[in-house]
C-alpha cells in the first residue's frame, strides 16, 4: 500500500516522509527522497521580520480583500463557545452530569467547539509546557533552523502547508512534532534546547492523550454508542503537537495568523498562552466568532474524522487565527486522530432515511496524506470524503 500511495502522490509534491499525518509504518527508516522538488519561494521568518522592520508587511503576507479579517466581530455575550466543566462529567451528581452531557451534545452539534474547565491536568504542567514552547521560539533563528520544516512537510520549525511560490503566508511561526505512535517521530527535529523541552512535552502529551480518550468516551455516550467505541475503532491513535507563535503585527487588518481550515483530526486540544490576547475565530452562521480565552481552559474542537463518523451530526468547524497589533500570542495544539490503518465512514447507527449517508468509506492514512499535501483552505479537504467527491483516492 505504501508504494502505491507514494506513487500516486509523486507527481504532485516532493514529500519528504516526515509528516505526522502521512507517515506509515517503518517510513522513518526510508530515505526521504524528494522526487520533484516543489518551489515555495522565500519564506520570511515572521519573528525576524518583526525585529528588523516592525512596521513592514511584505506583500506575501497581505491577504486579498476577501480574505482580510474583520476585527470587529464581537457578538452578544450569550453567543459564545460553550464551556464544559469536565469535573461534573467525571464526578458530578446526577443532575450536574446530565446537564453537562446536554451541554456537550449541544456544543458538538451546534458549535463543533467547546472550552473545557476543571480538566484535571495539573496547571503547573500547562505552565511549564507554555514556558518551554516560549523559550524555544525565543531561541536565535539559526538554533531553531536546526530543526527546520522542509518544504512540503509539516514537522519541525517553519510554516506548514505552503506548496507554491504565490501562496499567501500566515503571520505565524510554527513548531510541530509527531508524537504517537513512535514511528512518526523524527528525532532530529526535537530540540536539545530548551533543556527541559522534550521531557515536558512528553509528560504533557501523555496527559492530553488521556484527556482526549476520556472526552471521546463522553462523546460516544452522547451518541448512544458504547463508551469505548472510538478507542476500539482508532487502535493506537496518532497524536501530534503544534506550537504556533504569532508575533504582534503592525497591520492585523491585512494579515491572517493562520489561514481558515478545519482540522483533519478526530479531536483537537488547544492551550492558549496565559495572558495571550484572543485570536482564534470560528465560522458560525457565516460569521467569524472570536473564542474568548478562559483562564486555564482547553479549547477543544471536533475534527473532520468525527464529522465523517457521525455523518455530519457533529461538525468540524472552520476556524482561523488573527493577530494583535501589540501583543504576541502562543497556542499549543494537540491533534488526536485514529491510527492510519483505520477505515473511516459514517457509523451505520447514525445513518437513516432522514440522515442519508454523506461520506464514503476511506482509509485514514490516505485522508491524512491528502490533508497534508494541500494548502489550508476552509473545509475543502473534506471534499475528499464526500459521497459525491470526484477527488481520486
Ligand atoms: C491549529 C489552529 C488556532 C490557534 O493549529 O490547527 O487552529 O489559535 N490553531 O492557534
Ligand atoms: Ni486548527
Amino acid at each position: 500500500m505504501q508504494s502505491c500511495l507514494s506513487l500516486k502522490l509523486s507527481s504532485k509534491t516532493s514529500l519528504a516522509f516526515s509528516l505526522f499525518f502521512d507517515t506509515f509504518p517503518n517510513s522513518d527508516s526510508m530515505a526521504p527522497v524528494p522526487i520533484s522538488p516543489i518551489n515555495v519561494g522565500h519564506i520570511d521568518d515572521v519573528q525576524e521580520l518583526r525585529k528588523s522592520g516592525p512596521a513592514t508587511i511584505p506583500e506575501r503576507f497581505v491577504r486579498d480583500m476577501t480574505e482580510r479579517p474583520t476585527l470587529d466581530t464581537a457578538l452578544p455575550s450569550p453567543n459564545t463557545v460553550p464551556v464544559i466543566d469536565f469535573s461534573k462529567l467525571v464526578k458530578g451528581n446526577k443532575d450536574e452530569y446530565k446537564s453537562e452531557m446536554l451541554q456537550l451534545t449541544r456544543a458538538c452539534e451546534e458549535w463543533g467547539f467547546f472550552q473545557v474547565i476543571n480538566h484535571g491536568i495539573d496547571l503547573s504542567l500547562l505552565k511549564s509546557t507554555e514556558q518551554v514552547a516560549k523559550d524555544f521560539f525565543m531561541l536565535p533563528l539559526d538554533e531553531k533552523q536546526k530543526h527546520q520544516m522542509l518544504p512540503g512537510t509539516v514537522q519541525g520549525y517553519g510554516q506548514a502547508f505552503v506548496f507554491s511560490e504565490d501562496q499567501k503566508l500566515d503571520w505565524c511561526n510554527m513548531y510541530a512534532l509527531g508524537l504517537e505512535p513512535h514511528f512518526i517521530r523524527v528525532p532530529k527535529l526535537w530540540p536539545i534546547k530548551p533543556l527541559k523541552f522534550s521531557e515536558t512535552v512528553e509528560v504533557y502529551s501523555g496527559e492530553v492523550r488521556k484527556l482526549c480518550q476520556h472526552l471521546l468516551q463522553y462523546i460516544a455516550m452522547t451518541l448512544n454508542l458504547r463508551t469505548d467505541f472510538f478507542e476500539e475503532m482508532f487502535g493506537v491513535a496518532v497524536q501530534a503537537i503544534r506550537m504556533n507563535y504569532y508575533p504582534p503585527c503592525a497591520r492585523p487588518d491585512l494579515v491572517l495568523g493562520l489561514s481558515p481550515h478545519s482540522d483533519g483530526s478526530a479531536l483537537t486540544v488547544l492551550q492558549q498562552g496565559k495572558g495571550s490576547p484572543g485570536g482564534l475565530q470560528i465560522l458560525k452562521d457565516n460569521k467569524w466568532v472570536p473564542v474568548q480565552p478562559v483562564p486555564n481552559a482547553f479549547v477543544i474542537n471536533i475534527g473532520d474524522t468525527l464529522e465523517v463518523l457521525t455523518n455530519g451530526k457533529y461538525k468540524s468547524v472552520e476556524h482561523r487565527a488573527v493577530t494583535d497589533k501589540e501583543k504576541d500570542r502562543l497556542s499549543i495544539v494537540t491533534f488526536y486522530a485514529p491510527s492510519y490503518e483505520t477505515e473511516l465512514g459514517p457509523i451505520p447507527e447514525l445513518v437513516d432515511e432522514n440522515n442519508p449517508c454523506k461520506y464514503r468509506t476511506y482509509n485514514h492514512g490516505e485522508y491524512s496524506k491528502h490533508y497534508v499535501t494541500n494548502k489550508l483552505q476552509g473545509k475543502k479537504t473534506l471534499e475528499f470524503a464526500k459521497v459525491e467527491s470526484k477527488i481520486p483516492t
